[in-house]
């Protein structure tokens, strides 16, 4: 939610900061602006809309050559996604200059504190508030680093805010709670970003902030310090991905992009996971051997496409480790008042590992004396760090909102942990684990196939574009499988589709179906004969009202061919391993169907690639 940028150095600020922005832009694209310090003054452009058009202002306005500044790049929460509301926004003065991401929950009371003392604000944010705030502080003689210690402590919230003051180009300062920020150190030069990919071009280097901490970047230096002023230090790393990991390499849409990735990122999800003597071996379990022992349930918790990657990870991990579990949106979770205890596993998965509402609910697991285990993509993010234990899932750094690769690697690391807890808890034998992630090491090459048939499913969904509806059908593990199929749709098409559990229909969706209805039918494996007669029973059910069956079924299972309309070919894997090739082809459909309608599919209306608010 919001992409803020942030430089001091010897570049032109404006191409470092907007080329930073069009790397956030995935986090929201609601409006645009750049604040940058140039001659003592602020030189500002802000507009409504995508990157583009504050480029085009820019071009038609050119804004001074300047080597520090910031820009922001908008998800409104606040106010309408107008010129006015665009960030930065500057104090009465015009002398600081603000980005935000978060919501000031107190910025009620603050504004009308200010407006009775005098101040005339021009916009329906709660940004405007702080960056008025903080330009009265550094009017009074701070410096910028004390004005925004001295301004957070007035603020109630989640934010990240970073700001300038036109009388000092010399440093950039932030502040961060509960909202993402990473600093990128360069030579001669420093970065603020909301990721690290708003600075990747420039430097690999990146400093980890902790919640409540104030950063003040200098073109020589980075200092940190808590609110209450304390000199801190955050964790440097190395960023193991470059540019080219954050560019479209010839595809129209990065989603497509990270669609043909993922036998690779499946593949770098399973490397070194196994030592030299067979046994499963995962480099961030910082849980022991006994604490991992004593649990009894694991809950899951998640948002969106992460939350069905949990309800696979369910049936792999029952059926593995015979411990039971409960899978929950993480928005719902601390509301219900769960049954938690230090032997129930808390496992969040998140592949920006800053959603807000999976971090609250792992804050509350962990009052409750839980542990938490986090399955994220993105090191350095907050989720990770607040947990006890982490895998990070290698799939890159994933820009389409719409997460694909995210996802399959989600679940390889579902398969990881389950395998895990079966080794360490000895509920498998060894050579049954080994076998398994033989199975495992064989997807990457299973993927590739299903890629391979690419053209046939992108000719079905260019015969689908005036198709207003679209039901998904799944069983055991292909049904989370038919609900991703759904969610793919709804954001990228913006048409209804639902996903159910194939033997639920006849309880009431079914009502649904009529004359040419696409339903896609996720089959399960043969072997698993009971549960993939059912679901032939179900396909046949739909058929017979009309609806045009498209089923996903394993090859050589021919049974299936009387009641399908459209076959889709898998190649032969287990079943529970079987929704990281049925889904893809459900996300290419809705990729290309996306395109034929002429949506950004990159950007779909009203979402972000990370949720940072509750
Ligand atoms: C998926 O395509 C989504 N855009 C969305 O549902 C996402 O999975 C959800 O917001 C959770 O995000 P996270 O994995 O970064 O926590």
């Amino acid at each position: 939610m919001c992409g803020i940028v942030g430089y001091v150095g010897e570049k032109q600020a404006q191409d470092v900061v907007i080329e930073g922005l069009r790397r956030l832009e995935y986090r929201g694209y609601d409006s645009a602006g750049v604040a940058l310090v140039a001659d003592g003054a602020l030189a500002t452009e802000k507009r409504a809309g995508k990157l583009a058009n504050l480029e085009k202002a820019i071009a038609d306005r050119p804004l001074p050559p300047a080597t520090t500044g910031i820009g922001h790049t908008r998800w409104a929460t606040h106010g309408a996604p107008n010129d006015p509301n665009a960030h930065p926004h500057a104090g009465a003065g015009r002398r600081v200059a603000l980005v935000h991401n978060g919501i000031i929950e107190n910025f009620a009371e603050l504004r009308s504190e200010l407006e009775t003392a005098g101040h005339h604000l021009l916009s329906e944010t709660d940004t405007e508030v702080a960056a008025h705030l903080l330009e009265l502080e550094v009017d009074s003689g701070a410096d910028l680093t004390q004005a925004m210690l001295a301004v957070v402590g007035r603020l109630e919230g989640a934010f990240t805010l970073v700001a300038v003051d036109a009388q000092d180009p010399s440093r950039v300062v932030a502040a961060r709670r509960n909202s993402p920020l990473v600093v990128g150190i360069g030579e001669g030069e420093n970065f603020l970003g909301s990721d690290v990919s708003a600075f990747i071009e420039h430097t690999r280097e990146a400093l980890e902030l902790g919640q409540d901490q104030v950063v003040t970047i200098t073109r020589d230096g980075v200092s940190v310090v808590g609110f209450d002023g304390t000199p801190a230090v955050g964790r440097r790393y190395h960023v193991d991905w470059d540019l080219s990991a954050a560019e479209k390499d010839g595809h129209d849409w990065f989603m497509r992009k990270e669609i043909y990735e993922q036998p690779r990122a499946v593949a770098d999800s399973l490397l070194g996971r196994r030592t030299p003597d067979g046994h499963l071996h995962l480099d961030e379990m910082r849980l022991s051997d006994q604490e991992l022992r004593d649990v009894d349930k694991i809950i899951i918790i998640a948002c969106g496409t992460s939350f069905y990657a949990g309800m696979v990870a369910k049936y792999a991990l029952e059926h593995w480790t015979r411990v039971p579990v409960e899978v929950e949106l993480a928005s719902e979770f601390r509301y219900r008042d769960p049954i938690l205890d230090y032997s129930t596993l808390v496992v969040a998965i998140s592949q920006s590992g800053e959603t807000a509402d999976t971090l609250q609910a792992i804050r509350h697991a962990r009052t409750q004396r839980s542990k938490v285990l986090a399955i994220c993509n993105t090191n350095g993010s907050t989720i990770p760090r607040e947990s006890d234990a982490v895998i990070y899932t290698h799939a890159g750094p994933e820009i389409g909102v719409a997460s694909t690769k995210g996802f399959l690697t989600q679940l390889v690391a579902c398969y990881l942990l389950a395998l895990y807890l079966a080794q360490v808890k000895g509920t498998r034998y060894g050579d049954e684990i080994d076998q398994v992630m033989g199975q495992l090491e064989e997807m990457p090459r299973h993927i590739e196939q299903v890629l391979a048939a690419d053209q046939a499913v992108y000719e079905l969904a260019r015969e689908h574009v005036d198709t207003r509806s679209v039901l998904f059908l799944g069983r055991h593990a292909g049904y989370p499988v038919a609900l991703e199929g759904a969610l793919k749709l709804k954001e990228l098409a913006y048409i209804h589709a639902e996903g159910f559990a194939a033997g639920e229909l006849k309880h009431g969706p079914i009502a649904l179906v009529e004359g040419g209805l696409p339903v896609f039918c996720v089959v399960p494996p043969q072997g698993r004969d009971q549960l993939r007669d059912k679901m032939v029973s179900g396909i046949q059910e739909v058929r017979a009202r009309g609806a045009r069956t498209i089923c996903l079924v394993e090859e050589g299972d021919d049974a299936i061919t009387p009641y399908a309309d459209v076959v889709i070919r898998l190649p032969k894997v287990p079943v529970l391993l079987q929704p990281l090739v049925a889904v893809v082809p459900l996300q290419l459909f809705a990729c290309e169907l996306a395109t034929v309608m002429g949506h950004d599919v990159d950007q779909p209306r009203n979402l972000a690639k990370s949720v940072t608010v509750e």
